[in-house]
């Protein structure tokens, strides 16, 4: 690493293609090819995205997010396919001859988090990666000396593994694996310990699927086949339930190996990352465990392209918000904006820079007042989205602990990556979901325009509070630019952008 260099981080080809730019101690630019193909979780480098990043110059180093022949044996050897592929002749066709670095998959996956971190220090913390597989780990647990000095202390391996656990029910209720957990996630949440149909899973899973120590002891690489369509469609059908057990396997068997590695390491710190990281019911869970804990906020395959680069540069960074992606030029008329807002209605936003991400965080989204009772449907129905999956909440951070529980004296939740319980679920009908609970994002001046929205929101209506989804429709990544807008052409949003 030189002072200066400017260094791509890289990942996709498999899925999720995407490109970090990082230069000593910041990051100029990170987005996903979806973005700009419009194809959601494109795996092929588009002109577009390529374009973009060289408004930054050419790069002196692509570092690329897992090693090519690695995987290429693991499927061979293991998935019997042969699927070799080069990172230098894909970035060729577009010009660019920079030297290619590889870094392990898992490696990627945990600089990420780890030289993001906002408590900098980052010795004597243990790290947590989950994923589907990279090569050939699919879990792997990290005692962090400090920022240089990291060693792997446990791994799972390929086809052991937790997120293929998780990918292959999501399957098995019939969304999409890789893509869909999310929605999984979202059902679990009608199940409880109360359903004898949801225990009987439960305990399935747990008895016949994990060994004692948490290894998945089933070959789920074909599905879940030993669940047979008698199982899942009994009597008034136990989709729900199915993903309440799940969900419930998932986290007892993360906690328990993430409780047994702190307590071997008598670490309070913990960062986290890989999809599986994405779970923020899971997270809450864990965030109990420790003091800090900190995710990257893109913790999937296309964040590991800053954590590619980021284990290259071996520099920590300073991270005040996502919006790292496309500039979409945009001026937004904030006072028009909230009084459209009070209206009852519901308003698309592209503001600026996008977000680097799963999540819509300001700049992509679509907002609405929560507090309207039938706000979810309405906001469902525009989306296209399935009428029982829930939508978070953005709150001024200074109001954070009068509306929801807080797990401990931290505030500061930017990044929608932990759930809370809400102390007032009447008042907020649009973001609280059926078990009580809310995907918060906090909001200071580090967001600059969504605080400014929320603080004239609140200034007007009393109301620290707006529903926030991601301004897409749904199977199609979040708009990019206001050359999108047509995707929502036959829906009645407006947008501002
Ligand atoms: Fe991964």
């Amino acid at each position: 690493m030189k002072n200066g260099q400017i260094i791509w981080g890289a990942s996709g080809l498999s899925h999720d293609a995407a490109i970090t730019i990082l230069q000593d101690d910041k990051i100029l630019f990170a987005s996903s090819s979806e973005r700009y193909s419009r194809i959601k979780n494109d795996p092929d480098f588009h002109p577009a995205l390529i374009l973009d990043c060289l408004q930054y110059g050419q790069p002196d180093v692509i570092v690329w997010y897992e090693k090519p022949f690695k995987k290429f044996l693991r499927r061979l050897l293991i998935d019997k396919r042969w699927a070799p592929y080069s990172v230098k002749d894909t970035f060729k066709q577009f010009g660019i001859k920079a030297p290619v670095k590889y870094v392990d998959h898992h490696i990627s996956h945990l600089c990420g988090s780890l030289y993001t971190a906002p408590w900098y220090n980052v010795d004597s913390t243990l790290g947590v990666v989950i994923d589907s597989v990279g090569e050939f780990k699919t879990l792997s647990i990290w005692d962090i000396k400090d920022a240089k000095n990291y060693k792997c202390i446990h791994s799972f391996y390929y086809p052991n593994s937790l997120g293929l656990f998780y990918s292959s029910i999501t399957d098995l209720l019939g969304l999409k694996p890789q893509e869909e957990e999310y929605i999984m996630m979202g059902m679990a949440s009608f199940g409880d310990e109360r359903e004898a149909e949801g225990m009987r899973f439960y305990n399935y899973f747990l008895e016949n699927f994990f060994d004692k120590e948490g290894n998945l002891i089933v070959d789920l690489r074909r599905g879940c086949k030993s669940i047979t369509a008698d199982m899942v469609n009994g009597e008034g059908g136990f989709l729900f339930d199915i993903a309440w057990a799940a969900q419930k396997v998932y986290e007892k068997v993360t906690l328990d190996i993430i409780k047994k590695y702190l307590k071997q390491t008598g670490y309070k710190k913990l960062v986290m990352s890989g999809g599986c990281a994405l779970n923020c019911t899971a997270n809450s869970y864990i965030h109990k465990l420790v003091d800090n804990m900190w995710i990257f906020p893109n913790p999937g395959d296309a964040g590991s392209s800053l954590g590619a680069a980021l284990a290259y540069n071996k520099t920590q960074v300073v991270l005040d918000n996502m919006y790292l992606g496309h500039d979409a030029g945009t001026n937004i008329d904030v006072d028009e904006l909230v009084n459209y807002l009070n209206t009852n209605k519901i308003a698309g936003v592209i503001h600026g820079r996008a977000e680097f991400g799963p999540r819509a965080l300001g700049h992509r989204s679509i907002l609405a007042d929560p507090r309207v009772p039938n706000i979810k449907d309405i906001v469902n129905e525009v989306k296209g989205r399935e009428k029982f999956r829930p939508f978070a909440p953005i709150v001024l951070e200074t109001h954070f602990n009068h509306i929801f529980e807080p797990i401990n004296k931290n505030t500061h939740y930017p990044y929608m990556q932990h759930t809370f319980k809400c102390k007032y679920p009447d008042l907020y009908p649009g973001i609280v979901h059926v078990d009580g609970t809310s995907r918060v994002q906090t909001v200071d001046s580090k967001q600059p325009f969504i605080f400014e929205v929320l603080k004239k929101w609140h200034a007007l209506t009393g109301c620290p509070i707006l529903l926030n989804t991601s301004l897409n429709v749904k199977g199609k990544p979040l708009l990019n630019s206001v050359a999108d807008i047509p995707e929502f052409a036959h829906k009645t949003l407006k947008i501002y952008g």
